[in-house]
C-alpha cells in the first residue's frame, strides 16, 4: 500500500524487519506518524513476526514546520483503515508531551520521528524512560540536516553508557537499550565524532542559499560520506535485513 510519507523504502523495510524480531506481545511507540507510512511498516512487521502486539501511534495530527502544516488525522485514519493491519494499531491524536502523562506500559521499541527541533525532540525523548532493557530506540532524520535528532542522539545515547548495538539505515540511527561492551567504545566514540560533524553540516546548511552548489555539497557529505562511515563503524546488522531488502526492492 502506497502511503505518502517521509520514511524511505529502505527505512520502511528496516522498521518492518526490526518489528518482526520482537516477541511476547510487543509494544511499539511511534512519535510522529504523519499519514501512516511508518506506522503501517511497523504494524506489518508485527503481523508477519509473531502476529501479536501493537503499535501505538502518537501524533497531534496537524503537522509541523518541517513536515508541513496540514490536518493529517483524517488522512491517517483512512490510510490505516485501508491497510490490513488496522487491528494492530492504537492511535493517540495528542501532542507527544500530553500523551506521555497517561502512559505507564513498558515499551519494546520506540520510534521517534516527530518535529525535528531540539526542544521537541527532547520532549519526545522523554518516552525513552519506558523503553525496556533490551528494547530498541530508533530515531529518524539523525543523519539528515536536522539539529534535534542528531543532538539528542549524541547527548542521550552516545554520551551515556546506557545503549549498545548501534546501527543505521539511511537517515535512521538506532541502538539497543543496555550497557555496552568496552570493546565497542572506540566505535561509539567515532559515531559521536561523526554526529558532531553532522551538526556542523546542519548549521552550515541553514545559512546556505537554496538550491545552490554548496547546499548540494553539504547533502553529499551528509548522505554519502557521513552515512557511509557510520554504517562502517556501527557494530549491529539486523540478521536477514539485506536479504529482505534485496528481495523486496528488486
Ligand atoms: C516527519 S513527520 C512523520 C513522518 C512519518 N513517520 C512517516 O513515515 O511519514 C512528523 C510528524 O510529527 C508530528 N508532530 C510534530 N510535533 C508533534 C508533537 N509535539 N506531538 C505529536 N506529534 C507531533 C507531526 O504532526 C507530523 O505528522
Amino acid at each position: 500500500m502506497d502511503v505518502e510519507g517521509y520514511t524511505s523504502l529502505k527505512e520502511g523495510l528496516f522498521l518492518y524487519s526490526l518489528a518482526g524480531t520482537l516477541i511476547n506481545s510487543p509494544v511499539m511507540v511511534e512519535i510522529g506518524s504523519w499519514k501512516g507510512r511508518s506506522t503501517i511498516w511497523l504494524a506489518s512487521g508485527l503481523r508477519d513476526g509473531t502476529g501479536s502486539g501493537r503499535v501505538v501511534a502518537v501524533d497531534h495530527g496537524v503537522g509541523d514546520s518541517d513536515a508541513g502544516i496540514q490536518q493529517t488525522a483524517e488522512i491517517f485514519s483512512a490510510n490505516i483503515k485501508k491497510s490490513n493491519v488496522a487491528e494492530m494499531i492504537t492511535t493517540i491524536f495528542k501532542k507527544s508531551e500530553e500523551a506521555i502523562s497517561n502512559w505507564s506500559d513498558p515499551v519494546d521499541m520506540l520510534f521517534i520521528d516527530g518535529a525535528h527541533d531540539y526542544e521537541n525532540v527532547k520532549r519526545d525523548f522523554a518516552w525513552e524512560e519506558f523503553l525496556k532493557d533490551g528494547g530498541w530506540l530508533v530515531m529518524h532524520d539523525v543523519l539528515n540536516p536536522a539539529e534535534g535528532p542528531a543532538r539528542m542522539f549524541l547527548e542521550r545515547v552516545i554520551k551515556t553508557n546506557g545503549f549498545k548495538n548501534f546501527g543505521t539505515v539511511d537517515s535512521i540511527l538506532f541502538a539497543q537499550k543496555g550497557e555496552g561492551l568496552k570493546r565497542y567504545d572506540l566505535r561509539k566514540t567515532i559515531i559521536g565524532i561523526l554526529l558532531r560533524f553532522c551538526l556542523i553540516l546542519t548549521k552550515v546548511n541553514k545559512k546556505l542559499p537554496k538550491n545552490g552548489l554548496p547546499k548540494k555539497i553539504v547533502r553529499i557529505l551528509m548522505k554519502d560520506i557521513v552515512r557511509g562511515l557510520i554504517t562502517k563503524v556501527a557494530n549491529f546488522k539486523l540478521v536477514g535485513f539485506d536479504k529482505i531488502k534485496t528481495e523486496l526492492t528488486q
